[in-house]
């Protein structure tokens, strides 16, 4: 029995949405879901008591930054990442693949893995499948990635096949060296770029080799929204109804909505708590800039629609006021809020697939946050 299991309770009838329940040895949660991105053991300035509060089930960290500090060793020590933060909920962690290609200068790839210069002290290093895993599993993660090679887009299709042949070589070598299977499971990632014939290999390559989950990458890497739609309507139904599918760096409202349609279950992004530390809050009538000098007299909520304890609690002039101050408090207040309302997006998109409406849902939402408009 794998660490963490799918269970599938139904399938939308307008749309290839699905409801769902994963398993994991640190709790369960309903899919689809949003995960809460806390890159260094924590999401920052949110404590895991608030991230509880809003019914986060499970959050993502990452194997890079850990590595570089404090150190895999340190976190093993301590027992492992959710002893370590203090958080007895899930724990999804990134391969590092995506994050050197994002991060590092001066990188050079083979068949072994990636040799590039550490982004804080300029250091040599060296990243392969099996020094990944063999992070993520000191790190404790209850869902673990493979290493991957996600490309920049456009990429050139020749560039883009053997990338995907590497990757899949990739991902059978971090399965061989999980030593902890039981307690956590490896996910595969699909790549292949826009391009069908490729998307199509990396999943027969990730699929035959049997992982418990599956993540789409190489998306949200700066092509037009209807790409992603497109790329998403011919990956998801090659993958497995009874394990999870994960999009990997979404998190704008519509994209969530859009990948759910498309059979997506899981979704991480940094965009929710990132736009909050520069004053910017999700709301349902689009986004709000708190600092905008037109709130510094509105004395109502972030938004009215929203029953999470900052809009019951704080003013708008309140929030604009700590974050044009530059106020801790103040970051704190528009990225509780922020995670709240991605966390209760999911669950109305939930509510919506249960009673067989998410294109309605949809189209009533899209129009009120203003995707409509022109
Ligand atoms: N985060 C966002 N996209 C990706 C991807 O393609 N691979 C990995 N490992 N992480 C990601
Ligand atoms: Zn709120």
């Amino acid at each position: 029995m794998s660490a963490v299991t799918y269970e599938l309770i139904k399938e939308c009838g307008q749309s290839g949405a699905r409801l769902g329940k994963i398993h994991t040895p640190h709790g369960s949660f309903d899919t689809p879901m949003f995960m809460p991105v806390g890159t260094l053991a924590t999401v920052k300035t949110m404590s895991p008591e608030e991230l509880k509060e809003m019914g986060a089930g499970i959050i993502l960290s990452n194997t890079y930054h850990l590595w570089l500090r404090p150190g895999e060793d340190i976190v093993e020590e301590a027992g492992g990442l959710h002893q370590f933060m203090n958080w007895d909920r899930g724990i999804l962690t990134d391969s590092g693949g995506f994050q050197v290609f994002s991060l590092s200068d001066l990188r050079k790839i083979t068949e072994e893995g990636v040799h590039f210069r550490n982004h804080l002290s300029g250091e040599k290093l060296f990243l392969s499948p099996e020094k990944s895993i063999a992070i993520q599993n000191a790190l404790g993660s209850d869902i673990m990635m493979a290493f991957d090679e996600c490309p920049p887009y456009p990429a050139e299709f020749d560039y883009m096949k053997a990338s995907v042949e590497r990757t899949s070589r990739w991902a059978e070598r971090c399965l061989h060296s999980n030593k902890s299977p039981d307690r956590q499971a490896l996910f595969g990632i699909i790549q292949g770029g826009e391009y069908e014939a490729l998307r199509k290999q990396s999943a027969a390559d990730l699929t035959s080799l049997d992982f418990p989950g599956y993540a789409v990458g190489g998306l949200s890497v700066g092509e037009p929204k209807d790409v992603m739609n497109r790329v998403l309507e011919f990956t998801t139904p090659l993958l497995p109804q009874n394990k999870p599918r994960y999009l990997m760096g979404v998190g704008s409202p519509d994209s969530l909505i859009d990948g759910v349609i498309r059979g997506i279950d899981m979704f991480d992004c940094v965009l929710p708590t990132r736009i909050a530390r520069n004053g910017t809050c999700m709301t349902s009538t689009g986004r709000l800039v708190v600092r905008n000098s037109k709130y510094a007299r509105d004395f109502g909520p972030l938004d009215e629609a929203c029953d999470c304890h900052v809009c019951q609690t704080y003013s708008r002039a309140y929030i604009r006021h700590l974050v044009k101050a530059n106020e801790t408090f103040g970051f704190r207040l528009t990225t509780y809020h922020n995670l709240y309302f991605l966390i209760k997006l999911m669950g109305q998109v939930r509510q919506a697939i249960k009673e067989d409406r998410l294109l309605d849902f949809k189209a009533a939402f899209f129009e009120q946050y203003g995707f409509n408009k022109p």
